[in-house]
């Protein structure tokens, strides 16, 4: 079953979100879900399942001001959660070590982490991509990890939010890549980076991707509908 996820990043409010699940009409057969902000997150919505798009380095409870851990997004009914989006990375400067232990925390709550890798532009015009996106993933693939627990995002960090889509041969050769270093058999690997109702039914059928991680595109029900339904 391909997954067909979306990150609505610091977008949505209740009413937002109210709309959207109105029209929202979920293809049979697919995995939809949304990472929500985590003002959101209480909403338990019946048409698809949600996540969190970060969980706090700290597990359980404790003294620390702003911070929400994963067994508080557990909590909220969430399934899923993100570790190391490139905004994350590379805005909020987490580091491996930060998106590992994060993992770790969600996958120990009982959540579903969905792990984000994705080379930058520069790294990308001197051919380094497959080394960058190994050291990624080696220091950044949680203890206890496997294809029950994790799924793979593949994210080129020029591809996001920026409407230029990596090519099909792009994807298809980084995706193979990934599946041969992966730390675990069989996961499941998705593709994020300007996927669309336009350009989804092309990716989501490459050969090793399971699914998409759509940002902007994921804000219009109707739009996500559609790439849902590339999927079938
Ligand atoms: P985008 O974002 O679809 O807006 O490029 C993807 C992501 O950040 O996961």
């Amino acid at each position: 079953m391909k997954h067909i996820l979306g990150n609505w990043k610091m977008h949505g409010s209740a009413e937002d979100l109210w709309a959207w699940q109105e029209a929202f009409k979920p293809p049979v057969d697919v995995q939809c879900g949304l990472f929500l902000p985590h003002t959101l997150l209480h909403s338990q919505p019946v048409n698809f399942f949600t996540g969190a798009q970060d969980v706090s380095i700290h597990p359980g409870h404790g003294a620390f001001t702003g911070e929400i851990s994963a067994e508080m997004v557990k909590g909220t009914g969430a399934r899923m959660a993100l570790a190391g989006h490139s905004e994350r990375r590379h805005i909020i400067c987490e580091s491996n070590e930060m998106v590992k232990t994060k993992a770790e925390n969600a996958i120990r709550a009982g959540l579903t982490v969905v792990l984000c890798v994705g080379e930058p532009l520069e790294i990308r015009e001197k051919d380094k991509q497959e080394e960058y996106v190994a050291k990624q993933l080696n220091e950044s693939f949680p203890m206890g990890g496997n294809a029950d627990n994790v799924i793979i995002a593949y994210e080129p960090v020029w591809a996001i939010g920026t409407g230029k889509v990596a090519t099909l041969e792009e994807i298809a050769a980084m995706h193979a890549f990934i599946k041969g270093v992966a730390p675990a058999q069989n996961m499941a690997i998705l593709y994020g980076g300007s996927v669309k109702a336009e350009n989804a039914r092309a990716i989501l059928f490459t050969d090793n991707v399971d699914g998409v991680l759509v940002g902007g595109a994921s804000l219009k029900a109707d739009e996500f509908q559609k790439i849902g339904e590339a999927a079938l």
